[in-house]
């Protein structure tokens, strides 16, 4: 793999750390859903993805990570909840790329992806105890049923946070998130690499949805999704790194 052909790359936080300095990196938007959160561990987990995708932002932009702005305005309702989107800072050349965003946490993880432009989604998923059986009516095409009714049942968690990871990865990509019906993508079985094998939904081309599946450690699945170009490469373009050390220097 070459440098030069990486064009996605997921950092990887265990969030514990809650300091003034990176209480003092959150927006006034940002203060107040962060405060609202009930419990700590969701405070923490907020706060370590927003520091984290700011410091990237901020390496990619060549500025300060205070001075990184996120837009999360969602599409569909308008309110702070969405898709961060980094805003132009002040002499940002017209024309050119802003970088791109994905956030995601479950557990003990957090994922921040980041691309020089194309859209990105990222999901982790910590494998939980879940009544599998009927939450897959409403995440999995009829395709992906059949393949699902034939996985063992030891497997069945495993397979299911696959799926749940490929597909919001994909979603997340859009920027439309779960607004998009899950049924309406179907992706290739949950044991073989990950890929776009059909879609009803208009937001997705299965023919520039690229995915690679990411190694979030035992326990958890996680995927990510990026939309890409005609000159993208067709192997070699993520690569996953420990962001926690980043978190520490700005702590
Ligand atoms: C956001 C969403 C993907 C939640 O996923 P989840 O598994 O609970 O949580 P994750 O930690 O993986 O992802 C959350 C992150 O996704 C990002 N996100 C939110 N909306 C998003 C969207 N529409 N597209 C892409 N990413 C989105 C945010 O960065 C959020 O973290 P943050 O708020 O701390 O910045 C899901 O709730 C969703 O798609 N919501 C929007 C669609 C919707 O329901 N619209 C109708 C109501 S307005």
């Amino acid at each position: 793999m070459t440098t030069s052909s990486i064009r996605c790359r997921v950092w990887w936080a265990r969030p514990s750390i809650e300091t003034p300095r990176l209480l003092g990196l959150l927006d006034t938007v940002e203060r107040e859903r962060h405060a609202a959160y009930r419990l700590a561990v969701d405070q923490v987990r907020f706060l370590t993805a927003r520091v984290v995708a700011k410091a990237l932002a901020a390496d990619a932009l060549g500025i300060e990570p205070g001075r990184v702005n996120l837009d999360s305005t969602c599409p569909d309702c308008g309110r702070t909840h969405g898709k961060p989107r980094v805003v132009a800072p002040q002499g940002h050349p017209p024309g050119r790329a802003l970088p791109e965003l994905s956030i995601s946490h479950s557990g003990d993880l957090v994922a921040v992806a980041i691309t020089d432009g194309l859209p990105v989604g990222v999901d982790v998923e910590q494998e939980r105890d879940v009544s599998v059986d009927d939450l897959v009516r409403l995440t999995l095409s009829a395709g992906e049923l059949d393949s699902f009714a034939a996985v063992a049942p030891p497997d069945k968690d495993a397979a299911f946070f696959t799926y749940w990871a490929r597909k919001e990865a994909i979603l997340k990509a859009t920027g439309r998130g779960l607004a998009i019906p899950m049924t309406r993508i179907t992706v290739t079985p949950w044991d073989t690499e990950p890929r776009v094998v059909d879609s009803q939904a208009s937001e997705v081309d299965a023919n520039r949805m690229r995915m690679a599946q990411l190694d979030a450690g035992s326990g958890y699945r996680a995927c990510v999704a990026v939309i890409a170009g005609p000159d993208f490469p067709a192997t070699g373009w993520v690569s996953e790194h420990d962001a926690d050390p980043l978190v520490a220097k700005l702590a």
